[in-house]
């Protein structure tokens, strides 16, 4: 797996020449672990999602960015069916997870979310202990033993870089955790089932600049491992955490490439419109 560096300067002003410069490596293009195909989608008779055809690669950052209500959350939550719970929405087209469709009759979909979890913009806490929100989804799935739980809450909770400050209060509220913390929580949360991918929509634009930069360090952690989709409307924080972004709008893909690429040498004029602020 190769993946490109943390490239935190580059949305700045380039030097001399720099802008066209070849990525310093490439993403692995292996099998897609998330591919849509000819994807469409509705809300009753309005179609929000066209014909989306887009690969997401394993261990890696694919951003989503676009303007305001041009498809990217819709788009995120029908990757673990999310949709669903929503009267009247329809998918179209192939949404495959290794491989296989996520739509079809026989996807149980708990497992499914299990494998596919979602942190959300606003954090959401349950009104329960931190240890009881971490402990949650595993016991769910079934799992009672104390000490696997325990262990499961401490590794969750290392994982989302949240252990050393509330190692000490697990019994206490979540809902007393800052605004950056419970988002946190929500990330642990999310990896205490073990999932393969994680869907983020936006998890850091309700946070301060600390607690945002906190959330990006984590992801970029994060991705060693698990294969992340991230929404967000803050084009420097797509540049900073992804290696792939994927610009939509008007329900429809735009474009979708290696993140420096698409930011600096955009194949599609809507695309060079929207990075360099002429509308959105
Ligand atoms: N629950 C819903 N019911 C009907 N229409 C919806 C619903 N959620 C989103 N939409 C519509 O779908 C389109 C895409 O919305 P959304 O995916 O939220 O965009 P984005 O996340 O890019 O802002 C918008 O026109 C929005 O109004
Ligand atoms: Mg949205």
């Amino acid at each position: 797996m190769a993946l490109v560096k943390r490239f935190t300067q580059f949305v700045d002003p380039p030097n001399e020449g720099n802008i066209t410069q070849v990525p310093e490596s490439v993403p692995t293009l292996g099998t897609p672990k998330i591919e849509t195909r000819g994807m469409s989608f509705f809300y009753g008779t309005k179609q929000a999602l066209y014909d989306i055809n887009l690969q997401i690669q394993s261990r890696a950052v694919t951003a989503l960015i676009g303007p305001s209500g041009c498809g990217k959350s819709t788009y995120l939550r029908s990757l673990n069916r999310m949709n669903d719970i929503i009267e009247g929405t329809r998918v179209t087209g192939e949404v495959l997870l290794d491989g296989a469709d996520i739509y079809n009759r026989d996807v149980d979909v708990v497992s499914l979310r299990k494998r596919v979890g979602m942190v959300f913009q606003k954090s959401t806490p349950f009104p329960k202990s931190i240890f009881d929100n971490i402990a949650f989804g595993p016991r769910i799935a079934g799992q009672t033993n104390k000490s696997e739980l325990q262990v499961i809450v401490e590794r969750s909770l290392k994982q989302a870089a949240l252990w050393n400050e509330v190692k000490d209060r697990l019994k206490e509220s979540a809902m007393a955790l800052s605004g950056g913390q419970q988002q946190r929580l929500c990330i642990a949360r999310a990896l205490a089932t073990n999932p393969e991918v994680l869907l983020m929509d936006e998890p850091a634009s309700a946070l301060d600049p600390a607690s945002t930069a906190r959330i990006e360090d984590l992801i970029f952690e994060l991705k060693q491992n698990y294969t992340i989709v991230i929404v967000t409307h803050n084009m420097q924080q797509a540049a900073r955490i992804s290696e792939m972004t994927a610009f939509f709008c008007v329900g429809r893909l735009v474009e979708i490439g290696q993140t420096k690429q698409l930011f600096t040498n955009p194949t599609q004029k809507e695309t060079e419109d929207y990075i360099t602020g002429r509308f959105g």
